[in-house]
């Protein structure tokens, strides 16, 4: 009966496939649609949707699927968001991000002299928050999955064992910190091979994970955050400085969140709440932008670009100041998306780029690691995912937990470690995300759904530490204000302006010379040349009646639909 069912379910694959197959034009989907960075992942989400599973059933399989076929930022050891409408027109987000260890303080990064150390919150064990994806995948199909959890997350055990064949993509990824997995035994036994680096069409088995994916399978949280996965990981964090603790495992649950929400040129939207500072920083930025007539402006003249760097500089002066996570600091998040207050900072800009002492005098360390992964689905009974996840860095800290065949997160690093006063580049952060026990760590994750008359027309979600709010802003523009279909929106280039520093970065080809020399007639200042974000999103096509995916051609994912 099994067997039948897969050769149905391949069958149907290759000839929806075959019928909506990718090429220029975004891929179609009658009823439901997934779109991932990885193309196993991918695959395994739309057997769930096409086995009568939900969004939310999907969005656990691919999520789990994606620990296996996406190492560097789809994960068990990390954490993330759960955006996600149902038919029903309720709303809710899960939230799983990682939270600090109890035996952390605010200085835990700094020597004797206050410096700023970056090796110990970016690297080894003392860089890792307690994960929260297991705990979150769990979580959203108890409260809101259909099918059986073991359907949902058998696929990626089958994967992990049964390996996956490594593409183009998958090995220069992982050669891209080849020298970093030799430094730790068990990344090094997993990762390369045989210590020599791995060739595209090579095989990556992944037994240990397996193991511990069946462990997850067979015992749900307890799987993870008890017994042996546990043992291991606060045995290995202890030996090597790490400050996680049976307890911290034990205690970590995810919190369900009430969405930011906001509107647009008569388009509902709903995002992520803190402690990730994506929504509201979209929001904010969009009813910023929605005074002026972005299409009658031209997509990226040198008005367009202004008007929107302008916008953004007051949106991160914001982010820096007020936002944190909510379970320990009082985030204003209400003011900033209100349309009254957008109105204020609209009529703050003008045609000449302001410097960022005259936005904010606090100054803040924004950097942040651009590897993270989103994935979007639908289904066919209305529901909607929008789902983004992180190690942080690319492979977080790239430590396997050795035995349990997972990589641990180095999210620590994005907390402000150093509050209140400047560090090595002169730049502060604010106390909103300074280091306390049990708190989580600001994110600019941007897990978003777009409505018009309480149906969702775009799902869309991007990596790129702070460019993911800049990335998806952009998609959302060029699908709602300038129509573009999904693949165009997401193919099309990108600027990104964080208010500090002062300079805008862009991609290739985007900006002309005589957009250039405008922009720096108006007093703007440009920094590097550089790839923004790996948007993966899906639009429903209103004329025809059906949904549109799209993955990034700056990544290697996949849209599927049927
Ligand atoms: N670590 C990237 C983010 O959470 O935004």
């Amino acid at each position: 009966m099994r067997t039948f069912f897969k050769t149905i379910t391949l069958v149907a694959l290759i000839y929806f496939q075959i019928l909506f197959g990718a090429s220029k034009d975004p891929v179609r989907g009658v009823n439901g649609m997934v779109v991932s960075a990885s193309d196993y992942a991918s695959e395994i989400g739309l057997q769930i949707l096409m086995k009568g599973g939900n969004a939310v059933d999907a969005a656990v399989a691919t999520g789990f699927a994606l620990s296996v076929s996406y190492p560097s930022a789809g994960n068990i050891g990390g954490g993330g968001f759960f955006v996600i409408h149902f038919s029903d027109g309720k709303q809710t987000t899960i939230d799983f991000r990682e939270k600090a260890p109890a035996a952390v303080h605010k200085d835990i990064y700094l020597d004797s002299d206050g410096n700023f150390l970056p090796d110990l919150s970016q690297k080894g064990w003392t860089s890792s928050g307690v994960p929260g994806s297991p705990a979150g995948l769990i979580f959203a199909h108890e409260k809101y999955g259909s099918l059986p959890f073991e359907e949902l997350i058998q696929p990626a055990i089958d994967l992990a064992r049964n390996g996956i064949i490594l593409s183009y993509g998958a090995v220069s990824s992982l050669n891209s910190v080849y020298t970093e997995f030799l430094k730790y035994p068990a990344s090094k036994m997993i990762f390369t091979k045989n210590g020599a680096k791995y060739s595209e069409g090579d095989t990556l088995f992944q037994t240990d994970l397996a193991k511990t994916l069946e462990f997850i399978r067979d015992l749900k949280k307890d799987g993870f955050y008890k017994g042996k996965t546990a043992d291991l990981i606060v045995k290995q964090s202890m030996e090597n400085g790490g400050y996680l603790t049976k307890e911290d495992l034990e205690n970590y649950s995810p919190v369900e969140r009430v969405p930011v929400r906001g509107t647009y040129r008569g388009y509902d939207i709903i995002s992520m709440a803190p402690p990730s500072s994506g929504g509201v920083a979209l929001i904010e930025a969009l009813n910023i932008l929605e005074n002026y007539d972005l299409k009658k402006l031209g997509w990226a003249s040198s008005s367009y670009i202004h008007y929107i760097v302008e916008s953004l500089k007051h949106v991160y002066a914001d982010r820096a100041e007020y936002l944190g996570d909510p379970d320990f600091f009082d985030v204003p998040a209400d003011k900033l998306i209100s349309k009254t207050y957008s109105k204020e900072l609209f009529n703050l800009i003008d045609e000449k780029a302001k410097r960022p002492s005259e936005i904010s005098r606090s100054t803040f360390n924004l950097y942040e690691s651009p590897q993270t992964t989103h994935y979007s689905i639908v289904d066919k009974f209305g529901n909607a995912v929008s789902a983004t996840v992180t190690l942080n860095s690319s492979y977080g800290n790239k430590i396997v937990v050795d035995g349990a065949g997972f990589i641990m997160n180095n999210e620590m690093d994005d907390f402000s470690s150093k509050p209140g006063s400047p560090n090595q580049f002169g730049l502060i952060g604010s106390a909103a995300n300074s280091i306390e026990p049990g708190k989580r760590m600001l994110s600019s994750m941007t897990p978003t759904i777009i409505l018009q008359n309480l149906k969702p027309v775009l799902i869309i979600g991007s990596p790129g530490g702070s460019t993911i709010i800049t990335t998806v802003l952009q998609v959302v523009l060029n699908c709602l204000d300038f129509g573009m279909d999904i693949q165009t929106a997401i193919d099309l280039g990108r600027f990104h302006n964080q208010w500090l520093p002062d300079s805008i970065d862009y991609e290739d080809f985007l900006i002309s010379e005589d957009v250039r020399n405008n922009l720096t007639n108006r007093g703007h200042k440009f920094g590097s040349k550089t790839s923004l974000g790996r948007a993966e999103g899906i639009l429903w096509d209103r004329k025809n009646k059906i949904w549109t995916g799209a993955t990034d051609p700056r990544g290697y994912g996949k849209a599927v639909g049927y």
